[in-house]
């Protein structure tokens, strides 16, 4: 661990290369502005709290609400959370302005995780377009509604990479897989922060959680992470080195222990991974309280240690623990905390206040002309829609049955979810307005040539729907069955919308069970039974294992929550007016007891069977091995052909660099896109290496009938991992290259690295 000199030490020689001149400027500022200021003040940049009071009513005169409003007016709050709309954010800036000493601005955080009021899909269902680009576009449209709603700071992305369907905040990230983590982080980090933070448009990101929070132990939310270095390194971090690298101005860190020390209070993730050796010079968040957590975690002896612990450890601001403001100042002036490290925190908020244009003018993002203007607009709502097309996923279409005929057809609409306009909304739209949703039902009326008939078959949840652990899900209730297997049998197609309310997964919904909740599998059978015409449209946030529905529902749209336009994206995708490109982000089990199950596993020293009848090589004697449906995968109205892998060398040292290309044909009679995925494997190594791992990816569009070719570049970097030794490096010997169309599926072949050292 390093001490405090040396951290001293790095962070001059960071200052000293500062590069931009309007950077240098700032720090300045900083400096002169942490002259004047009392340790209380500095110290009051590090707190954060929570929205406490109606802000626009009276000040509140009593209780802890009066204490942090007397904080507040002190200029012993530097941030708070959860205050939104312009009046409201208005109200608490001109007190921390026109009231404190100095008149600091607060910087004003939100979690803008799936958009602000017009809800985007939730953001596994992202991950899965693979589209960089219009992923990029939807975060930098929440950044403008949230942006002009008074918000500064977003609480994402969440960016860690998750293997585990019971976890509740698989739907918050990217999925399984590193490579795509990595792409999708930087997308997003610059979606919201833009070309220009100090724009009322942008916002600052946030990557979270750091680290390893993706893996708690039985995909319990919170639980303890005890993971090896090798999955910390080569899994779990570059995702958050990506977002760095995009320019991302916070991290937070997380609720989880990692191997023993919680993550709030860990040096060597925050001083020397994050702020050594990446010369990360933006602030680090606690979680929600989490520097008070590690008491219960048993780390610290009381909320004094536990601040003490989290200042040491590099945690910059304290989200509603209320450890620094009420222990940080007596920690220094007892001398237990060097005053150095309360200026370095102070200045890190500082800075990215600057970098805002807070100081400029601290009412730069409460306009209400403009908050008026942008929310809920067309730009928004298109981009929306866009977004959500693009993140639907086509897993099964046999007899023909999509898309759907246009005229002509009675169709059968089942399944409560078809008729919600609040679950599509997803979990974390603390900011949405309920049931703003667009439901299934409304958006296939759209499509007039048809008739539609609805039957819910069995409501999904009871009760109230906000808290899962308030939420009741319909186990019993069949009453609804008679009249969906009705409307089956008079149907010529049924599109049943069945899987996850929206609330059922997000943060503290871990699921011991992911089948279909509720009484919908029995629905799914018994309607199938009366007539198989069936198209499963999936709503969920998580893979769920559905191995009876895989085999014999002859088409499956997992559709996800995907957000305000949900029922429109999902109308046009049955309808054909979309050809859906998505591929899972996440392989999806054949039942629970896979679990963790993840396309990039290791070998294994027996990963096949000696002989039909042995038993000892690793496997399960009552369950395949392989996912239901694996990472990457995912199918056109159109077809793809694959063909002719060619490698511009079978050797290369290094220095140099291997182009890969395949031919990629339309076979099919619709123009499509495809994501031509590239994967490699490093056949033997210092730490043992993945049996593939994803390294490149293309979203080609390809008119009916027309083929192109889709190169690769492969140089040393993209072979490097964290080795043995622990340094990022390629080691020489064999790789396998496949280039396809899902991690199962793909041309083949083989190259060798040479020489010594890369
Ligand atoms: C706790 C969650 O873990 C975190 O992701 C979120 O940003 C904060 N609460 C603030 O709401």
């Amino acid at each position: 661990m390093r001490t405090i000199k040396s951290f001293l030490a790095a962070l001059f020689i960071m200052a000293a290369f500062s590069i931009t001149a309007q950077s240098m400027q700032y720090e300045k500022q900083v400096e002169s502005l942490l002259e004047q200021m009392t340790l209380e003040e500095k110290i009051g940049q590090m707190n954060q709290y929570n929205g406490f009071w109606n802000v626009t009513g009276p000040a509140p005169e009593n209780g802890t609400a009066a204490k942090k409003y007397e904080h507040l007016r002190n200029g012993w709050v530097g941030s708070m959370l959860n205050v939104r709309g312009v009046e409201n954010v208005r109200a608490v800036q001109k007190i921390a302005v026109e009231e404190t000493r100095l008149g600091i601005p607060l910087i004003i955080g939100f979690d803008v995780i799936h958009g602000y009021k017009t809800q985007s899909p939730i953001p596994l269902a992202e991950a899965a377009s693979w589209d960089l680009e219009a992923i990029h576009k939807s975060a930098a449209m929440a950044a403008k509604e949230a942006a002009a709603a008074g918000i500064n700071w977003t609480f994402a992305p969440m960016v860690d990479i998750s293997r585990d369907a019971r976890w509740g905040r698989v739907m918050e990230g990217a999925g399984e897989d590193t490579y795509l983590g990595c792409e999708v982080a930087a997308a997003r980090v610059r979606g919201f922060q833009g070309e220009d933070l100090a724009s009322p448009h942008t916002i600052a990101a946030c990557a979270k959680h750091y680290a390893a929070y993706g893996f708690a132990e039985a995909g319990r939310d919170y639980n303890t992470v005890d993971i090896g270095r090798s999955t910390l390194h080569n899994v779990v971090l570059p995702p958050f080195k990506a977002a760095k690298e995009a320019g991302v101005k916070t991290f937070m860190n997380a609720f989880n222990e990692l191997n023993g020390i919680p993550a709030t209070g860990n040096a060597y993730l925050l001083r020397d991974i994050l702020k050594g050796d990446w010369g990360f010079e933006g602030f680090v968040v606690s979680d929600w309280g989490s520097i008070n957590e590690m008491i219960a975690h048993g780390h610290a002896r009381d909320t004094s240690h536990a601040a003490e612990l989290a200042v040491e450890a590099g945690s910059d601001m304290d989200m509603e623990s209320y450890a620094y403001v009420e222990e940080l100042a007596s920690l220094v002036r007892e001398g237990v905390i060097d005053e150095i490290l309360i200026d370095d925190a102070a200045a890190r908020v500082l800075h990215v206040k600057y970098e805002l244009g807070l100081f400029d003018d601290p009412y730069r993002y409460c306009d209400a002309a403009r908050e008026k203007e942008v929310t809920g607009s067309k730009e928004i709502m298109d981009a929306c829609l866009d977004m959500a097309k693009k993140s639907i996923v086509l897993l099964k279409n046999e007899r023909g049955l999509l898309p759907l005929k246009k005229e002509g057809q009675k169709i059968a609409l089942i399944g409560t979810l078809a008729a919600d306009n609040n679950s599509p909304l997803g979990s974390w739209r603390l900011a949405a307005d309920d049931n703003t949703a667009v439901s299934v039902l409304e958006a296939m009326k759209v499509y007039a040539g048809n008739e539609i008939r609805y039957a819910s078959g069995a409501e999904l949840a009871i009760g109230n729907t906000a808290f899962i652990t308030e939420m009741e899900i319909n186990t019993t209730d069949k009453t609804g069955f008679a009249e969906a297997v009705a409307t089956a049998k008079e149907a010529d197609v049924v599109v049943m919308v069945l899987g996850e309310h929206g609330f059922q997964s997000g943060e503290g919904r871990s699921r011991t069970n992911i089948s279909l909740p509720g009484v919908q599998q029995e629905l799914l059978e018994t309607v199938y039974a009366a007539n198989p015409n069936v198209v499963l449209v999936l709503n969920n946030g998580r893979p769920l294992a559905l191995p009876w529905a895989a085999e014999n529902i002859p088409a499956i749209v997992e559709a996800w929550q995907l957000g305000t336009q949900s029922g429109h994206a999902i109308a046009q995708v049955l309808y054909g007016d979309y050809n859906p490109s998505g591929k899972l982000p996440v392989s999806f089990p054949r039942s629970l007891g896979q679990v963790p199950i993840y396309y990039n596993h290791k070998s294994t020293g027996r990963p096949v069977s000696p002989g039909d009848k042995l038993v000892f090589w690793s496997h399960y004697i009552d369950e395949e091995n392989s996912p239901l449906f694996p990472f990457g995968y995912g199918l056109s109205y159109t077809t793809f052909e694959y063909s002719n892998l060619q490698l511009s060398k079978n050797k290369f040292t290094g220095d140099d660099a291997i182009k890969a290309s395949i031919t990629l044909k339309n076979t099919g009679t619709l123009k499509g896109k495809e994501v031509v995925q590239l994967y490699l494997h490093d056949r033997f190594a210092s730490v043992t290496r993945p049996v593939k791992e994803l390294k490149g990816f293309q979203l080609v569009a390809l008119e009916a009938g027309e083929s192109t070719t889709v190169s690769f570049i492969i140089d040393k970097k993209l072979l490097q991992f964290y080795t043995a030794k622990g340094e990022w490096a390629a080691e020489p010997g064999m790789f396998g290259i496949m280039i396809g169309s899902s991690s199962e599926e793909g041309l083949m072949g083989e190259f060798e690295l040479v020489g010594t050292k890369h």
